[in-house]
């Protein structure tokens, strides 16, 4: 994955954990990059051994890590200067669901070997959706539940997600139930 990946669980674990705890999970992982580079591509390995470092570092799940990054991501993306592309997905946690499938196709015009996950939605009431996701990864659906988190806290909007199947279980893919607080599409990014 784009190094802006590992950058941004560099910076969740310097910011809340210090700058020791990253170097202690970066030894632990086995990896020697100094700076990972935003527009440069690693393979997938790196991530998944930062992720089971920091787990065994903090004694936090694997899970835990990983919704915590998604949560993190979203406030990284918007201060690395992609808060624009954000902005213009949507207003509300709703119309941003909603636009989330054609999401990453702006972004792969940014990051040109972008292998993106896929989304789409179904069940679309006035306070929950059904959330689609696909992915060629294995066990990142803990990641998307933080994203969602993070969505509904940079919208101030309290959001409830639940992986309701699951690919691990056999499912074709993972969906996920997510309820947000009715009025909620009135409520706009701060
Ligand atoms: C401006 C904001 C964003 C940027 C710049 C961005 C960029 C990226 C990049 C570079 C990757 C690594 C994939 C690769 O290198 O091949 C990635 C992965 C991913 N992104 Fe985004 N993304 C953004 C927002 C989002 C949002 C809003 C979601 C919503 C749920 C999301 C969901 C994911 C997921 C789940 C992955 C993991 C890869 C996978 O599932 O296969 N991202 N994104």
């Amino acid at each position: 994955m784009y190094g802006m990946i590992n950058g941004a669980m560099e910076e969740m674990v310097r910011m809340h954990h210090g700058d020791e705890a990253w170097a202690r999970i970066r030894a632990r992982a086995g990896i020697d990059v100094e700076v990972f580079m935003s527009t440069e591509a690693y393979p997938d390995d790196v991530t998944y051994r930062l992720v089971a470092a920091a787990s065994d570092e903090l004694g936090a799940s694997r899970d835990d890590v990983l919704c915590a990054f998604g949560e993190h991501w979203i406030t990284y993306t918007a201060s690395e200067g992609y808060g624009g592309l954000l902005a213009a997905n949507g207003a509300t946690l709703p119309e941003f669901l909603a636009e989330l499938p054609n999401f990453h196709a702006r972004v792969a015009m940014i990051f040109p070997a972008l292998q993106p996950p896929r989304f789409a939605c179904s069940d679309v009431a006035d306070a929950s959706l059904r959330l689609h996701y696909w992915t060629k990864r294995r066990g990142l659906a803990p990641f998307v539940v933080g994203l969602v988190r993070g969505f509904g806290r940079r919208f101030g909007t309290e959001v409830e997600v639940r992986l309701v199947e699951s690919r691990d279980a056999g499912a074709d893919h993972d969906v996920f139930d997510v309820r947000w607080a009715p009025g909620a599409a009135a409520t706009g990014a701060a």
